[in-house]
């Protein structure tokens, strides 16, 4: 019997998904390399809805004939709202080596790509190899290729991968090979939205490359969704804590998102600072008088710029004003 694992809508309007999980075959040639690259599940994972269309998707693919071309997603969505958790936690679960390359404007085709290098002969002279850039590679094998940042690449980056990316569906070396998107491949993007704010070094993304994908979007995670990665993780956390986190990451977030520049925050409050740094400051500050607000202070205030403490500090005092006087965790 293969092995399976199954997806369940966490909105409870679909059925659950059962999928057989990949496995990697022993010839390929960095077989247990690939291997090591499948990543762990995430046990305090939270699926928000992301997971399980990427399920219903591959569902689709692999009960559906012909006439369906493989569809690539990509995620938008703010900073720290999960997109690359999502991409690597379906690379998990479906047991797929996963291969993460980041398209910053630098990186060029050649890294993607590959290139031509000179290497001794073993005679005194120089002989010329093809290399495989990190694409390339990862393409030989079972894999989930996660090119985060989709919207940093420059042009030329992009127009490489046009082909692999629509129905052609291969990505042609110089050399004159032809690297075909294997069945046991997927490929995913990520990018940050460019309509509301600007991200250092990224643009619109280029029509026709943007066309080549499925683009779904990832909202910030809602006060209900933000408890319960919160009490997944911190089962000891006292909940007038959880309560108040969450509470301050939607109303920062709504801020972010509101029209008005003049009141509006201009940093959002990420994953990372609800499920990584407030808590390390509720710990480091629990025997304060006010726990939350130490860790406010020193583990959220300072990301955000100087101009914009003042409407981060609207947001505290709206929401808080003085943190819950227990200790914040029950052991
Ligand atoms: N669904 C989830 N359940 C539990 N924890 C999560 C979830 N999604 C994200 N996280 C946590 O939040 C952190 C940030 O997520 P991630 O790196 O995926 O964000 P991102 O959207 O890719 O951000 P960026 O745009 O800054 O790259 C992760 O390291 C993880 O610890
Ligand atoms: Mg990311």
């Amino acid at each position: 019997m293969p092995e399976t694992v199954t997806f369940h809508d966490p909105l409870e309007e679909g059925p659950p998904i059962t999928l057989e999980v990949f496995e990697v075959p022993t010839d390929v040639t960095d077989a247990a390399q690939r291997i090591g690259k499948i990543p762990e599940p995430d046990p305090y994972y939270v699926d928000v809805g992301m997971l399980y269309r990427f399920a219903a998707l591959e569902q689709v693919r692999r009960e559906s004939g012909p006439e369906f071309v493989a569809q690539h997603v990509a995620v938008r969505g703010h900073m720290g709202t999960g997109k690359d958790h999502d991409i690597e936690q379906f690379a998990a679960l479906l047991r797929l080596p996963y291969f993460r390359i980041p398209l910053t404007g630098e990186v060029r085709d050649i890294t993607l790509i590959g290139s031509t290098k000179l290497h001794g002969d073993g005679k005194g002279g120089t002989e010329s190899r093809w290399e495989d850039g990190d694409i390339t590679r990862a393409l030989r094998g079972p894999a989930l290729v996660n090119l985060s940042e989709l919207n940093a690449a420059g042009a030329e980056t992009l127009f490489a991968l046009h082909g692999l990316l629509d129905r052609y569906q291969a990505l042609d070396l110089p050399t004159g090979e032809t690297v075909r998107l294997r069945d046991d491949v997927r490929l995913f993007g990520t990018m940050n939205p460019t309509d509301l704010r600007d991200y250092a070094g990224t643009q619109t993304l280029n029509k026709a490359f943007a066309d080549r994908w499925v683009i779904w979007e990832k909202d910030f995670p809602t006060d209900e969704q933000l408890t319960s990665m919160l009490r997944r993780r911190y089962t000891t956390m006292a909940d007038p804590y959880v309560e108040a986190i969450g509470r301050l990451a939607v109303e920062v977030n709504t801020s972010f998102q509101a029209r008005d520049a003049a009141t509006r925050v201009e940093t959002p409050m990420s994953l990372r600072t609800v499920l990584d740094r407030l808590p390390a400051g509720l710990r480091m500050f629990q025997r304060a008088d006010d726990p939350l607000r130490r860790a406010w202070e020193t583990f959220v205030l300072p990301h955000v710029d100087p101009y914009d403490r003042d409407h981060y500090e609207t947001v505290w005092s709206a929401v808080v004003r003085k943190g819950p006087g227990e200790p914040p965790f029950n052991d």
